[in-house]
């Protein structure tokens, strides 16, 4: 049983880490961004508020993060475990997650921080290449897909963000640091903080560093 929330500002590595992190402990990681992505992709209500909102780089109110939140972590799989990639992202959104896990008697055990310099994230943000079909996170110099355009999953369908161009991700990284940074206070008063150096290293050894941070050996 692992409940772990993942924070770092936009490029740092939360979505490399927790897929690396969900084949080693099989905890299902929840983003939030993900998941209002899925909305904007469906089309539905939310999905077209939250479009607008996401493009120019500002949070999505917190009422709608707390609730999509709150109805996965009621999900079966969460059960024994869970990892938070991109949530909290405010003080009202941690006290807010601090009731509902003291509702389904739960509560945070880490909070593993990521940290890279801003200058690093924007250019991890603007080579950044998703694949459309696995979902898998390469970059065009840091990580470049085995296949050129392709995936290692085989598809040719790696996809650019709508919101991963340079004037978005300032928006971004100030969104980041007047709204989201508080939370390493707001944990650290907890004891939860777990700091690693995202950067200077390849994703499978700031991996290992984020293992022996969150005591789950080599
Ligand atoms: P979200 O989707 O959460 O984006 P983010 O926080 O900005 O984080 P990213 O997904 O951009 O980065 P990451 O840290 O996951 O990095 P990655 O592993 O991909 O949010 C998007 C938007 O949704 C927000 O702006 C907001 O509008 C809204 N939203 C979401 N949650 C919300 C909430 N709770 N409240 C309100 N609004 C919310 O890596 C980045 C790149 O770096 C990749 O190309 C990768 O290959 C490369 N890389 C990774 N590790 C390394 C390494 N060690 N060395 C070199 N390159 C590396």
């Amino acid at each position: 049983m692992m409940n772990l929330i993942l924070l770092g500002p936009p490029g740092a590595g939360k979505g490399t880490q927790a897929k690396l992190l969900l084949d080693s402990t099989g905890v299902p990681q929840i983003s939030t961004g993900d998941m209002l992505r899925a909305a904007v992709a469906a089309g539905t209500e939310l999905g077209r508020q939250a479009k607008e909102i996401m493009a120019t780089g500002k949070l999505v109110p917190d009422e709608v993060v707390i609730g999509l939140v709150e109805e996965r972590l009621n999900q079966k799989d969460c059960a024994s475990g869970f990892m938070l990639d991109g949530f909290p992202r405010t003080v009202p959104q941690a006290e807010r997650l601090e009731l509902v896990l003291e509702r389904l008697g739960r509560a945070i055990d880490h909070v593993l921080l990521l940290e890279v310099e801003d200058e690093e994230l924007v250019a991890r943000i603007t080579g950044r290449r998703t694949c459309g079909v696995c979902g898998a996170i390469w970059h065009t110099v840091f990580m470049p897909p085995p296949e050129g355009d392709g995936c290692s999953c085989g598809a040719k369908d790696l996809q650019q963000r709508a919101d991963d161009n340079e004037v978005t991700v300032r928006q971004r990284l100030g969104a980041y640091h007047e709204q989201t940074a508080p939370l390493i206070g707001f944990y650290g008063t907890r004891g939860l903080v777990r700091k690693v150096r995202g950067t200077g290293k390849k994703p499978e050894e700031v991996f290992e560093a984020a293992k022996q941070a969150l005591g789950l050996g080599r």
